[in-house]
């Protein structure tokens, strides 16, 4: 009889078991079923109005492209860019805390460069030093007819508990899709955008045609001019093409767009950090050395052990090829870099990892996978407390599309996916928390698609050392 009722009540215990394995180990992510077209895009026509150059009565040689970026590491510097088309016009930017009214006058210097059969404007990078903090600047670029005035805002002085937002857009390129992303954009409350690589995808043109670095930079000046936008090389920066004798890594992207790589002991441009108000910002570079004793290593090594987080508690850390990607597109791509470099920021308590590359938006948990020792077979990723959250931001918009193949089923580290194109948000608030939302584009800026609260590994998690790591249901 026992027996009996025992043989009945089996299958109903057998099917509660299932369900509850399948809770533990099902898929904890999601994968969002929103879709929408998955062609490519198209670029905006050159004589867009959104890629002419500005029409100045009287001035056939104005300032245009202006973008401007952190100068320093402690935010107490701004390098201003700009390209003056014919002529080399006026070298200098004056600046002040009225508009129209300048009290101080800086000169830098001024580069040109050759790509196939284009011959680059007069690019002009200047460094307004000694800043204030928290202080808005006023600054104008040329003179007379040329003369063209923009403004922006410096950071506060870098402590725990200021708070800042930090947009994040990848791989924008300049599409009709790339436009919308950008004027969602425009729309936020960001205060600097970090940019995590891929910008004007001019080699996607014969002879990587550079006058569509020139659109790219007219396109993305309503931002650029007025807040500073952190740079990251993607692969189409490289601009490495043998095959019509341009071998020279970055050329354009190096000409054009500069860091200050020097301020933070870097001996690249493509690799560097800074502090801005709570946050210590690292931009490290996919496609360049990050072996053991490259340069990159050496550097980042330094980088990690000096940062200061009692006066920036937050790590974050921006590549272009992401090292935790569950989409088929470039799929590994950024493993050998993860293999390298991921036990550091898991020692160091790095909070957040931003990557491209990928054309789709995807969110990890708290993840690492750093036991596999060759021998072990160790080599699942797992959870970890002094992980980062890695965010792969790829989805700007440019004129490839998107990437809409996961790979299923979605991984146990993957929080979510979509295949949308957006924009992301990081909103730190204090020393512990800090709110982090992605927007698609076809929603409107108010409307969040994926957001999460994150806190600090430094302050949040106290413990001093590593916490263990707890693998992932199986
Ligand atoms: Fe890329």
């Amino acid at each position: 009889m026992a027996i009996n009722a025992l043989a009945s009540g089996l299958p109903l215990l057998l099917l509660t078991l299932i369900f509850q394995l399948q809770l533990r180990c099902g898929s904890s992510g999601i994968t969002s079923p929103y879709r929408r077209r998955l062609q490519a895009s198209e670029d905006l026509p050159v004589g867009s109005e959104f890629l002419r150059p500005p029409d100045l009565a009287g001035c056939g040689n104005a300032p245009e492209q202006v973008h401007i970026t952190q100068g320093s590491v402690t935010a107490d510097s701004m390098i201003v860019s700009w390209v003056t088309p014919s002529q080399p016009g006026s070298l200098a930017v004056t600046f002040g805390n009225e508009t129209a009214k300048y009290s101080r006058t800086a000169t830098g210097n001024i580069t040109r460069y050759k790509y196939a059969n284009y011959t680059s404007g007069y690019i002009h990078h200047v460094k307004l030093t000694n800043l204030e903090y928290a202080t808005k600047y006023y600054y104008r670029l040329g003179d007379g007819e040329c003369a063209r005035e923009f403004w922006f805002v410096t950071p506060p002085k870098s402590g725990p508990d200021v708070a800042y937002t930090f947009g994040v857009i990848g791989d924008l390129g300049q599409t009709y899709d790339s436009l919308n992303t950008f004027q969602h954009y425009l729309n936020s409350s960001g205060q600097t955008v970090l940019y995590v690589g891929d910008l004007s995808y001019a080699d996607h043109y014969p002879l990587g045609d550079n006058t569509r670095w020139d659109t790219w930079g007219r396109l993305v000046e309503p931002s650029t001019a007025y807040q500073p936008w952190i740079w990251t090389a993607g692969n189409h920066e490289l601009d490495y093409r043998p095959e019509f004798s341009e071998v020279v890594p970055f050329k354009p992207y190096l000409h054009r767009y500069q860091t200050p790589h020097r301020s933070s002991k870097s001996t690249s441009q493509l690799w560097y950090s800074i502090n801005r108000a709570s946050a210590h910002i690292i931009v490290l570079s996919s496609y360049s050395a990050y072996g053991k004793y490259t340069p990159q290593w050496a550097w980042l090594q330094n980088d990690l052990q000096n940062i200061n987080r009692k006066k920036t508690p937050w790590v974050i850390v921006l590549m272009h090829s992401p090292w935790y990607n569950s989409n088929m597109y470039h799929y590994m791509e950024g493993e050998t870099m993860r293999v390298q470099f991921e036990a550091w920021l898991v020692q160091y308590k790095v909070d957040i990892v931003f990557a491209g590359h990928v054309h789709a938006y995807e969110r990890s948990h708290r993840v690492s996978n750093i036991e596999y020792n060759v021998v072990n077979g160790q080599c699942s990723p797992s959870r970890n407390e002094s992980a980062p959250v890695y965010i792969t931001v790829g989805d700007g918009g440019n004129i490839e599309g998107l990437a809409g193949n996961f790979t299923q089923p979605q991984p146990n580290y993957s929080a979510y996916r979509e295949a949308s194109f957006g924009h992301a948000m990081l909103e730190i608030k204090n020393r512990t928390h800090a709110f982090y939302y992605w927007h698609r584009n076809q929603d409107g800026e108010a409307v969040k698609s994926d957001s999460t609260w994150l806190t600090n590994r430094h302050n949040y998690v106290k413990e001093k050392r590593s916490l263990p790591r707890r693998r992932l249901p199986l």
